[in-house]
């Protein structure tokens, strides 16, 4: 995919695809009526008929229109103006391009809509590209016929009172987020005998080299002598070996350092306490925290965000099998406390705890991991929200605020000290679930605090937004992406 900009009228806009924006309004705005006056007031007539209203994601398809240079035009609504934010425009694009992408086509042109509120040119352009790559992505790679076909380019089709730089600029990083979301849905939804913890950590060295960051891959060995106990005792019931792998990305004038830790179970049987099937279908999904650190660390290394990053993923598989880890052990962890296993489905705390006290032995200044952690944090908050937790309400506050700035949605969680009642044990010096269903995905993030030390950390549960069950209008089922966008934006006010 490439992303190219057009100056001029939409009209003269060559293209197979033109996809122009329209508002739900009584009257169409001056840009969609410049177009009606070329194609002969066919759209002023879909309107008064009602077949135009511009409601969010309506999606109406002009074939063989003349008086036009493109080939086919598509009318897509942006709902009304009043209330209309980032993710709407980035839905409507997406929606957009989720119509055209069904066949190949070679280059899908979008009008960017002049005064969208609240959006300056550069994130106008960015969210637009963002947007269009994500409705041009499916996961139907496994498929002798491919569903879904990536246009070789974009075309923005920019109004004039927008600067130039601004567009290029905005396209330039659109384009630079969207592929790094893309990399972590197409992670996610690699099949698990494709992707386990060797061939995971082979892509990320490849990814990080290629963006110029430093990567070092922990073999087996490595990690024994890092004695990451809890990390080995998850890993030791499969026949693969776990990795971890560190990233590196220097480039801050100050000498803080950001930490991003992801899980990444690629693949979550629950081990002994073995998940009934309905449950274990989609747990190729268990490692999207360690995609979304990798494709973010990736997209921040290739903007140039002048900012320090230490990145860490946790890369195992969950198995039963006579070497698995049972319900009663008690593992040492590489910070020297013990925990009693009583579920070994409750394995993302485990591997976690490892991760998180390697992350702070490095001095990193903040940390913040992402990892698909417990089903009741989808019970809490649906499947759209992720939930927030940390021990720092200023940290926490700063990464709601880079959600907030990139259109995604995270929600805080209490972390009143009651709940770390419900993690003690009797013999070790806590427990790896919390005895009850209730407060899940609060108790998961209890055990993971008592590895930050007194790190400033945010943990974000994403267990319901990384997997999506169904296609939705603006995207198909399977990886989301979801939060790499969030990171590249925390980062950038991090290196502030
Ligand atoms: N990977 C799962 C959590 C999960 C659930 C992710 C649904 C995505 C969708 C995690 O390892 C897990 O199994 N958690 C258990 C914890 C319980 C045993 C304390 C859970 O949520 O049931
Ligand atoms: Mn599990
Ligand atoms: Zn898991």
């Amino acid at each position: 995919m490439e992303v190219l900009v057009q100056f001029g009228l939409p009209a003269e806009a060559r293209a197979d695809w033109l996809l122009l924006p329209v508002w739900e309004d009584d009257r169409l705005d001056a840009v969609a009526a410049a177009l009606d006056g070329r194609l002969g007031g066919a759209l002023g007539r879909l309107k008064q008929r009602g077949d135009l209203t511009g409601k969010a994601n309506e999606l109406i398809p002009v074939l063989g229109a003349t008086g036009i240079a493109a080939e086919r035009l598509l009318l897509v609504g942006l709902g009304k103006r009043e209330g209309a934010d980032k993710t709407r425009l980035v839905d409507a694009a997406a929606a957009a391009a989720r119509h055209v992408t069904g066949k190949q086509r070679g280059s899908v042109a979008f009008v960017l809509p002049p005064n969208y509120p609240g959006l300056d040119g550069q994130e106008l352009a960015a969210a637009v590209v963002v947007g269009l790559s994500q409705g041009s992505y499916g996961p139907g790679i496994r498929k002798s016929e491919p569903i879904r076909f990536m246009p070789e380019s974009f075309v923005l089709v920019a109004p004039p009172s927008i600067a130039e730089v601004d567009i290029r600029e905005g396209g330039r990083r659109g384009e630079i987020e969207a592929e790094a979301v893309r990399l972590t849905r197409e992670l996610v939804n690699l099949p698990p005998c494709e992707l386990y913890p060797e061939t995971f950590a082979a892509q990320a060295s490849e990814a990080a080299n290629s963006a110029g960051v430093v990567c070092e891959v922990f073999d087996e060995k490595r990690i024994e002598a890092e004695r990451m106990g809890a990390l080995l005792a998850v890993a030791r019931g499969s026949e693969r070996p776990p990795r971890v792998v560190v990233l590196r990305y220097q480039h801050g004038g100050g000498d803080r350092t950001l930490g991003l830790v992801g899980k990444g179970v690629t693949f979550d049987s629950g081990g002994l306490s073995l998940k009934p099937s309905e449950h274990m279908i989609d747990m190729k999904c268990d490692m999207a925290g360690a995609a979304t650190v990798l494709a973010a660390v990736q997209a921040i290394a290739r903007l140039q965000v002048p900012v320090n990053i230490l990145g860490v993923l946790a890369l195992v598989e969950n198995l039963p099998s006579g070497k698995s880890m049972k319900l009663g052990d008690v593992l040492r962890t590489r910070s020297g406390k013990t925990i009693e296993v009583l579920n070994t489905d409750a394995e993302g705390r485990l591997i976690l705890a490892d991760a998180l006290s390697y992350a702070v032995d490095q001095k990193v200044d903040h940390l913040v991991d992402l990892a698909t952690l417990t089903g009741a944090c989808v019970v809490a908050l649906g499947t759209e929200v992720a939930g927030l937790m940390g021990n720092n309400d200023a940290w926490c506050e700063q990464v709601l605020q880079a959600a907030r700035r990139a259109g995604e949605r995270a929600w805080q969680l209490p972390m009143y000290s009651l709940y770390d009642e419900m993690i003690k044990s009797s013999i070790a010096d806590m427990k790896n679930t919390g005895g009850s269903r209730y407060g899940g995905a609060i108790t998961a993030a209890k055990l993971l605090q008592q590895f930050v030390g007194e790190v400033p950390w945010a943990h974000l549960d994403i267990a319901g937004p990384a997997w999506a069950e169904r296609e939705s209008a603006t995207r198909d089922a399977g990886g989301t992406g979801c939060f790499v966008r969030t990171l590249v934006e925390l980062a950038r006010a991090y290196g502030q």
